[in-house]
């Protein structure tokens, strides 16, 4: 702990999942008193690795919320001096997505900025957003800041992989700044690009799927890879804490520390981890491609520095897999009985 001051409580959305769980982590080990919220909190298996944590018997306590059910906050957070919004479905092959994927996501930010409100104690709430609001556009440009919004026609319209996912980010996170600023809420969303790390969880993450997709043969997913950015899900969590802390922090702030390209990464997957098949040549993705920015800047003159390099990000994230066997530790070796991969 950095010292011995008791901070919060604070409540993280979603606790359970890939940046949830990390983010607790990390909370905890700053000194916060924290209350996360899941779906179903006798699901012993899906919140073990947060009851194991430092200091969680003294400092987490586990909530029942649900995105899709009004005033499903409003316990956890009354009392509360902030709120980490994590939660979102992720489901990228929902066969109901306004339903089950844009629905919820719209509602759940407003049902927990409505909690805010009641509960009058919360300072401020940090939104986890996406990359996914910034810049899925038809012509894509070759800088992006935070005054870019992804284009919702383009993205019903194409039904691109994961168009469903940026779609309810994009509208969630407009919804909630409109109600910020009706209702004067101290809102910041951060915008993190594609999350990558080692990680607490069990089961695979949802971005972990798109991130080793050259490993696993995803091919589904490696459209998203073609020009992409990265962010280590412990510089994520940490710059979370930075903005929810820092006096003067407003608005939106992208959090991405790498620009790279699929076949940049398929070079350094395919040097670092020789037992994978990497593939380095993809369908309808012709050499030569320049990475697409995302600038931090915002971010970085606020005074965060990132931590991570990109090998650190893979080195962790393929190193959780292995030991959580999420992965085989060769190409050729069987996860499961009669099973390859
Ligand atoms: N990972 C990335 O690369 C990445 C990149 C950009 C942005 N983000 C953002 O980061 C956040 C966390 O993503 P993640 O990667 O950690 O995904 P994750 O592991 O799937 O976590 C998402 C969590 O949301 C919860 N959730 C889903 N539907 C819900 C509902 N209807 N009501 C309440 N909770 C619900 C789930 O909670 P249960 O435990 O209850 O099932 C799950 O733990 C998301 O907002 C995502 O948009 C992630």
């Amino acid at each position: 702990m950095r010292d011995t001051e008791m901070k919060g409580p604070v409540v993280v959305t979603g606790a359970a999942g890939y940046v949830g769980s990390w983010l607790v982590m990390r909370l905890l080990q700053e000194g916060y008193t924290v209350r996360g919220t899941v779906r179903d909190p006798t699901n012993v298996k899906k919140i073990k690795h947060l009851l194991d944590l430092p200091e969680a018997s003294e400092r987490l306590t586990i909530w029942k919320a649900d995105m899709d059910d009004e005033g499903s906050f409003d316990e956890a957070i009354d009392g509360c001096s902030g709120v980490f919004h994590i939660a979102t479905p992720m489901d990228f092959e929902s066969s109901d997505p306004e339903n089950e994927v844009i629905k919820p996501a719209i509602n759940g930010l407003l049902n927990v900025m409505r909690s805010c409100k009641q509960a009058k104690s919360v300072k401020r709430v940090v939104f986890t957003s996406s990359a996914g609001t910034v810049d899925v556009q038809e012509h894509r440009k070759p800088v992006y800041d935070e005054t870019s919004w992804s284009d919702i026609e383009f993205c019903r319209r194409t039904k691109m992989t994961g168009w469903c996912y940026f779609v309810s980010k994009t509208l969630a996170e407009q919804a909630a700044w409109d109600y910020a600023r009706e209702n004067n809420i101290d809102f910041i969303s951060i915008i993190p690009t594609l999350v990558v790390g080692p990680f607490i969880m069990n089961s695979m993450p949802p971005s972990m799927v798109t991130a080793l997709s050259l490993i696993t043969g995803s091919e589904s997913h490696y459209s998203i890879l073609k020009q992409h950015q990265l962010v280590h899900l412990d510089d994520l969590c940490n710059a979370g804490i930075f903005l929810f802390e820092h006096p003067t922090a407003e608005g939106r702030y992208i959090c991405s520390s790498q620009d790279v390209t699929i076949f940049e990464l398929a070079d350094l997957l395919k040097n670092k981890y020789p037992e994978y098949n990497i593939p380095t040549k993809f369908n309808g993705i012709d050499e030569p491609i320049k990475p697409i920015h995302f600038s931090s800047k915002r971010l970085l003159d606020l005074g965060f520095q990132y931590k991570y390099t990109m090998e650190d990000m893979f080195d962790g994230a393929i190193r959780s897999c292995r030991e959580k066997k999420l992965i085989p530790l060769t190409a050729e070796e069987k996860l499961y009985e009669g099973e390859s991969k």
